[in-house]
């Protein structure tokens, strides 16, 4: 039976700190990705974070044993996440691919590297009126081992909060294209299905009338 590590109180001390310095460097990692997102998008540096871009961090770890077959079976289907970002650090196994332009591209492992994905949320469409996209990825299985990743989600987990085309992205010419939302409306359109209409495809204004 394997040892529970769920109460972090139980780990062992070396890995508890390594723990604690991931989690701070993942912070500062998304202060300064969310500080150049702003600057691409002509805005004030401080703008997505003064929107609460990076109130909220969820690190979870992916683990994908080692499958004989793996033309069976998918490590994780494809998906695009709700959040705003998501921050991926892979192992040197492979088998994230990115879909683009109606085919998958691999996401070779480089050391040392990080994968930068956008979610529905923001970079996605929602909040940048589509001037970002959120791209659909996946995980495919392997016969060549065992695969681990860590993901840190910046997502703000309130049901309650709202957010909508950022206004100053907005003109006459670029009117919003999507109402104003919480993190519940998402999840709720969020398809299960390979490549159908995504979340915000659903909630789109012009898709509604
Ligand atoms: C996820 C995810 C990719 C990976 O956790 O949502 O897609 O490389 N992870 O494990």
């Amino acid at each position: 039976m394997g040892r529970d590590f769920s109460n972090p109180e139980d780990l062992p001390e070396a890995c508890r700190e390594i723990m604690i310095t991931y989690n701070n460097l993942m912070w500062k990692t998304g202060d300064t990705l969310f500080e150049l997102l702003s600057e691409a998008l002509g805005l004030n540096p401080n703008y997505l974070k003064d929107i609460g871009c990076v109130e909220e961090m969820t690190i979870g770890n992916g683990y994908y044993p080692e499958c004989p077959q793996p033309e069976l079976s998918i490590g994780i289907a494809t998906h695009s996440d709700p959040g705003f970002v998501i921050v991926l650090i892979q192992d040197q196994i492979g088998g994230l691919q990115v879909f683009h332009e109606d085919q998958w591209f691999d996401i070779a492992p480089v050391p040392g590297t990080l994968v930068v994905n956008l979610g529905y949320m923001m970079q996605a469409s929602l909040i940048t009126n589509d001037k970002f996209k959120s791209a659909y990825y996946r995980v495919l299985s392997n016969k060549e081992g065992s695969r681990i990743s860590i993901g840190s989600f910046f997502m703000n987990n309130s049901c309650s909060r709202r957010y909508g085309p950022i206004k100053e992205l907005l003109s006459k010419e670029n009117p919003p294209l999507y109402p104003e939302i919480t993190l519940k409306d998402i999840y709720i359109n969020q398809t299960s299905k390979n490549n159908e209409l995504s979340a915000l495809d659903k909630l789109k204004l012009a898709s509604r009338s």
